[in-house]
């Protein structure tokens, strides 16, 4: 984009810097009673990294893969990650995809720090409040950061006081399966990346193969990583949406022969028990996972997916009261048309992805005050979908074209706006800081879909 340098949102020298650094929000260094720290180093670096095929790939990693080291901790732990940069020219940050951490953890480069430079370090601090499925990938020049490789899965286990069950094990595909209470419980993080040309779930870049006893509890987290609607789709066993970008749904209802459509940036966790005698296949477009029941089981029907109804979580599950709701006075209401055309960027014209006609960073800051209750409206006039993600904040669904969730409540952080459409959601403004609102097409948001929302 001529005058919008790639990495514009994202790039400290390239807007004005917040008054004053957000560095009165950062996290507590203390986990809560009875958690403990989790210590994580990553060190962002060039790679070539082996892909399972044998390709061979130039990489920006952490610790020399892709994705980077699976980030776990059990609700109420302290998250302490300290980021090195060894060699990414560019520099680096590590934001919390969809983790509501204080503003000076947030990882935003020229908002919430500089961004760190080859040779610098930074350490991230953070109580794992929430239990759920999240990400995290650099926020500087995000999106070649990303696509380079930039990017891995946090994961929280629920407490185990609160009588879930925790996350036995985690892992990229490596299908370690481990377990005390639950026995034999599956549980596999799967990030799905287009990456160097080839489509990778975990770091698997080819079909594989996992073997599950029947009856075991299976739990496959599927982290849309990539800039565009990811599609999946179980065949071999039915299966519930156990929850959605971290929250679970109430009373989720089984499902069979569903196509699933994850927005970018978005997580979906599938339950289900390992059924006896018989192959399940998870498809992403073409088969990825295969589970097996181990010995001469019948292969998962090859059943064509392709024409199977889409799930729509806006009727899925079944209602619950929420702590606000439409009919809610609102302290504060935005809109944000989304669209494409010439806008100003800096004083300059150029064409762009813009919010109400306008360009990073000239979009308008959106302000809100501690303890409002903010309403936001997100219209689609344009052709392209746009993942509408806030930083700092989940808001709760409250319509789309006009019409509300008949099912559970929806609690999201990346949202897909497709063509046409109008959302309504809400959040009550309960994290004070600086924070991104922008398109998690990250190629949008370098080309000006982005804006900030500020407590004043
Ligand atoms: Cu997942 Cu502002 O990003
Ligand atoms: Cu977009």
């Amino acid at each position: 984009m001529p005058g919008m340098p790639s990495g514009t949102v994202t790039s400290a020298s390239s807007h004005t810097a917040p008054d004053q650094p957000v560095t009165a929000f950062r996290g507590p260094s203390t986990p809560e009673p009875g958690g403990t720290i989790r210590r994580y180093a990553l060190t962002a670096r060039t790679a070539t990294v082996r892909l399972a095929s044998g390709r061979q790939v130039e990489a920006w990693t952490f610790n020399g893969t892709v994705p980077g080291p699976p980030i776990t901790a059990t609700q109420g732990d302290l998250v302490e990650v300290k980021l090195h940069n060894a060699d990414i020219a560019s520099g680096v940050t590590l934001h919390w995809h969809g983790y509501d951490v204080p503003a000076g953890e947030d990882g935003v480069p020229g908002l919430t720090q500089e961004a760190v430079m080859p040779g610098q370090e930074f350490t991230y601090r953070f109580r794992a409040l929430q239990a759920g499925t999240y990400w995290y990938h650099t926020h500087e020049v995000s999106d070649l950061g990303v696509r380079m490789g930039l990017y891995g899965t946090l994961v929280v286990s629920p407490r185990p006081a609160s009588g879930g069950t925790p996350a036995e094990t985690t892992g990229t595909g490596t299908g370690e399966t481990s377990g005390t209470r639950a026995r034999n419980a599956v549980d596999l993080t799967l990030p799905a990346h287009t990456f160097a040309g080839t489509t990778a779930l975990g770091d698997q870049d080819r079909p594989f193969t996992r073997q599950v006893a029947p009856g075991s509890p299976v739990r496959l987290r599927l982290v849309n990583t990539d800039n565009t609607p990811r599609g999946f789709a179980l065949s071999g066993a039915a299966f519930r949406v156990a929850s959605i970008d971290g929250r679970d749904l109430n009373r989720p209802g089984e499902l069979n022969r569903t196509r699933l459509r994850l927005p970018a940036g978005g997580r979906y966790d599938l339950v289900f028990p390992m059924p006896p005698g018989q192959a399940v296949l998870l498809v992403d477009d073409r088969p990825a996972l295969t589970l097996t029941p181990g010995g001469p089981a019948p292969a998962a029907p090859a059943e064509k997916t392709a024409a199977w109804p889409e799930f729509d979580p806006l009727s899925y599950g079944g209602p619950a009261p929420t702590p606000f709701g439409a009919d809610d006075r609102f302290d504060r209401r935005f809109t944000m048309v989304l669209d494409r055309g010439l806008a100003f960027s800096n004083g300059s014209p150029m064409y762009a992805h813009t919010v109400n006609g306008r360009a990073f960073p000239s979009i308008p800051t959106q302000l809100v005050r501690k303890g409002d209750l903010v309403h936001m409206t997100v219209v689609n006039r344009g052709r392209d979908t746009h993942p509408w993600h806030l930083h700092g904040h989940t808001v709760l669904v409250l319509s789309r074209d006009g019409r509300e969730p008949s099912g559970s409540p929806l609690w999201m952080d990346t949202f897909d706006v497709q063509p046409g459409q109008v959302w309504e959601v809400a959040f009550r403004a309960d994290n004070p800081g600086i924070w991104m609102n922008h398109c998690h097409n990250l190629s949008h948001a370098d080309m000006g879909m982005a804006l900030h929302l500020d407590y004043d």
